[in-house]
């Protein structure tokens, strides 16, 4: 109402069409989604997402040639759109699918209705033969072709069925399994069931429950061969809280849909609503299990968000259930042992084990770090030191080991800061001092084998500014002003031979 009221304040707009195209598809109301869907692509013939509301509406009504068209279009203006893509893949398989159920496509045609007296009389008809030619190569003509009581004798032929005296003529009758290895044709929604379905679908939005279950039931009953109604009846239960009738009901639907081979995306619905309840129960377990099962029918983006979720709470909880300080300690003092005895791989095993039992205590990081420092593995040492720093900022062994690691690996400037670090903790830490006036030597002797640092350094008038520097800090500001200074003090300063603190 909204979009329609939006439309008549501006009738350029392609988006408003777009949107309300989507709203009437969601309401079941194809026709208008497509009359949208291609009023916006007249505003605007190179927009991708006009064509995937064209589509998708076609497909919903089963002119799934026309869908394929649609979906090419909009990958001419725009080949990378996934979406579009998406579609495409899914109505080619559509299109494949309604080929092996076609019944009229089977390799001796003319030959079994030539073997029927029932139809051998109608082959003499040329025009008989082009309409078989047409659903042959269009089965999806076969749904608006049904009234044709040639039509009907002709499948009822191929099928090895008497389907003439169904009720209804356009209420195609869901044909027993046929003598040769030919698979029945989708019947249409039954109209009965149909309409049922959608007063439900009205209630249901309406948030009457009690109502939409009616309509769904009646619709079951009326159609019991398609699992949407089923499945529908699951939503209302879902709704209500009711989760276990729910996953029942979807069981049942699925059950209903593989017996008559319904497309596999209402299987993934169907296996995806019982994921959702145990989801909303919060029993993750069970939720992901469901969720792959639907996502090995049929992948979607949805579905597969929801399992990561519900697998990344699964694992957050085992991890948490996992802790117990107790166990930490005992890991502890064994990898203590090991250390001592200098087996650093075992000891690593335990320190290990210890952090997952206790993943905040920062020490275990640091002798864990030890063990890596031990092995040679330095980054995994510094990435441990750091993890102990950050959960106990104060404790200086954090420091000390990191700055080890970092002169292990030769980065004598970083090691010097951490070192640093250490000492403003503890000014007397004689590991931090020594460490840092390693580092310190390290670090003048490579600068002095730069050519340029050396240059620098027997320019006069830079000594000067440089011993001026040490008495004034102060005097920095200035000699920055001067871009080739400023250019030999940063070069210094890179190379580590000045620090500004
Ligand atoms: C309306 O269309 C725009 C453009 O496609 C889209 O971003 C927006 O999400 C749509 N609104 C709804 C409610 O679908
Ligand atoms: C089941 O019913 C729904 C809605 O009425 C319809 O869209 C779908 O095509 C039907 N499926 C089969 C296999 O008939
Ligand atoms: C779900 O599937 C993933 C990937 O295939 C697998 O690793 C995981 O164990 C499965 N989980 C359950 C509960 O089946």
């Amino acid at each position: 109402r909204h979009y329609t009221a939006a439309i008549a304040l501006d009738g350029h707009n392609h988006v408003l069409f777009s949107n309300r195209s989507a709203a009437y598809a969601r309401q079941g109301d194809y026709a208008r989604a497509l009359a949208d869907a291609c009023r916006t692509l007249e505003l605007r013939p190179d927009w991708a997402k006009g064509y995937s509301r064209k589509a998708a509406a076609l497909e919903f009504l089963h002119r799934f040639e026309e869908a394929k068209a649609a979906y090419e279009e909009g990958l001419k203006h725009e080949p990378g759109n996934a979406q579009l893509k998406e579609g495409l893949r899914g109505v080619e398989a559509r299109l494949a699918e309604r080929k092996l159920l076609n019944p009229f496509s089977v390799p001796d045609l003319y030959g079994r209705l030539e073997g029927d007296p029932r139809t051998r009389a109608l082959l003499g008809d040329p025009e008989y033969r082009r309409l078989l030619e047409q659903l042959r190569s269009h089965p999806a003509q076969l749904g608006t072709s049904l009234q044709d009581p040639r039509v009907m004798t002709t499948l009822s032929v191929l099928l090895g069925v008497d389907l003439s005296g169904a009720e209804e003529e356009e209420e195609a009758p869901s044909p027993p399994p046929p003598p040769p290895p030919q698979p029945p044709a989708q019947p249409p929604p039954t109209p009965g069931a149909q309409r049922e379905k959608e007063l439900g679908n009205a209630a249901y939005k309406r948030k009457e429950f009690p109502t939409a279950l009616a309509h769904y039931t009646r619709a079951e009953e009326l159609d019991p061969t398609n699992m949407t109604y089923v499945t529908n009846q699951a939503a209302v239960y879902f709704e209500t809280g009711d989760y276990n009738r729910c996953r029942e009901l979807c069981e049942k639907a699925i059950e209903v849909g593989r017996e008559n081979r319904e497309d596999y995306r209402q299987i993934a619905k169907a296996y995806a609503r019982i994921g959702n309840s145990y989801l909303r129960e919060e029993r993750y377990k069970d939720a992901v299990n469901f969720y792959n099962k639907s996502l090995a029918e049929h992948r979607t983006p949805d579905v597969l968000k929801k399992c990561q979720q519900a697998e990344k709470i699964l694992k957050e909880q085992e991890r948490l259930a996992y802790i117990d300080p107790d166990l930490a300690l005992e890991e502890k003092n064994k990898g203590n042992e090991c250390f001592q005895r200098g087996d650093y791989p075992q000891a690593m095993k335990h320190y290990s084990e210890a952090i997952r039992r206790n993943p905040h205590e920062a020490r275990l990081y640091s002798n864990r770090a030890a063990c890596y420092t031990k092995l040679l593995e330095f980054p995994l040492a510094l990435k441990d030191c750091e993890e102990c720093i950050r959960l106990e900022p104060s404790f200086i062994k954090g420091y000390t080991r990191k700055a080890a690691a970092l002169e292990a690996m030769k980065d004598y400037s970083k090691a010097m800061d951490v070192y640093q670090r250490a000492l403003d903790l503890d000014a007397t830490c004689k590991e931090a001092g020594e460490g840092y006036q390693r580092c310190l030597l390290e670090v003048k002797r490579r600068a002095m084998a730069d050519p340029e640092v050396q240059q620098i350094m027997s320019d006069p008038a830079m000594r000067l500014i440089l011993e001026q520097m040490q008495k004034d800090p102060q005097a920095l500001s200035e000699h920055l002003k001067n871009p080739v200074i400023a250019q030999k003090i940063q070069k210094l300063m890179d190379v580590g031979l000045i620090a500004i603190r």
